[in-house]
């Protein structure tokens, strides 16, 4: 039986696309059982469905206006994820930093991608933060990682695979966004076969 994947996405889904596409490929032996994510418009539904992979939506808006707290909205996504039995939950740009109401439920088994190296830059801004400490002159490169996350702690934990990206003079966010991101497109991939081979 091949693996089974649950990816969590927010925005464009680039990360996806090279699961999808590996998976399409062979190189990855698995199959992706659902993508979740917390927005709409998130342009990683559209390609789950152009790929044929079960998609759904899942935002915390409306926990947030019924009052209804984080932990509740943490352990129905738990459930939800859960109801397609993935081996692994893949967080691939997902904006939402999950509590142990979900990590609980896949202990050792939610995989993190993240725009920097080990304790560098964590956040949702690890780009913008790489090239402001390189305009410091503190850093002459960043890189990405792809790590297991045991607890709520912001892009921590045991770290599976990890790779220097260079920062260059004249890099803007957007020349230094593309560099990285095609080390995590193959990083990513790359780390998952090895998860489940
Ligand atoms: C990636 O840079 C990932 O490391 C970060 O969010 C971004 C998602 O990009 N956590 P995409 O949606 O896969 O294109």
């Amino acid at each position: 039986m091949k693996s089974k994947l649950a990816v969590l996405i927010s925005g464009n889904g680039s990360n996806l696309q090279a699961i999808i596409d590996a998976v399409a490929a062979g190189s990855l032996d698995a199959r992706i059982a659902v993508v979740v994510s917390n927005r709409k418009a998130a342009y990683g539904l559209e390609r789950a469905r152009r790929a044929h992979v079960p998609d759904r939506y899942f935002p915390l808006k409306p926990y947030r206006d019924a009052q209804r707290s984080r932990a509740e909205y943490d352990a129905e996504l738990a459930a939800l994820v859960n109801g397609y039995t993935p081996d692994w939950v893949v967080l691939a740009g997902w904006m939402h930093i999950l509590s142990e109401a979900f990590l609980g439920r896949f202990p050792n088994r939610v995989v993190n991608l993240h725009p920097a190296l080990p304790g560098q830059f964590p956040g949702a801004h690890a780009i913008d933060d790489a090239l402001a400490a390189f305009a410091r002159g503190e850093v002459e490169q960043t890189g990405v990682m792809v790590h297991l996350v045991p607890d709520a702690r912001v892009d921590e934990g045991p770290v599976l695979a990890e790779q220097a990206v260079p920062i260059r003079a004249g890099d803007t966010h957007e020349t230094l966004a593309e560099r990285i991101h095609a080390v995590e497109h193959r990083l990513l991939v790359e780390t998952l076969q090895k998860l489940v081979g």
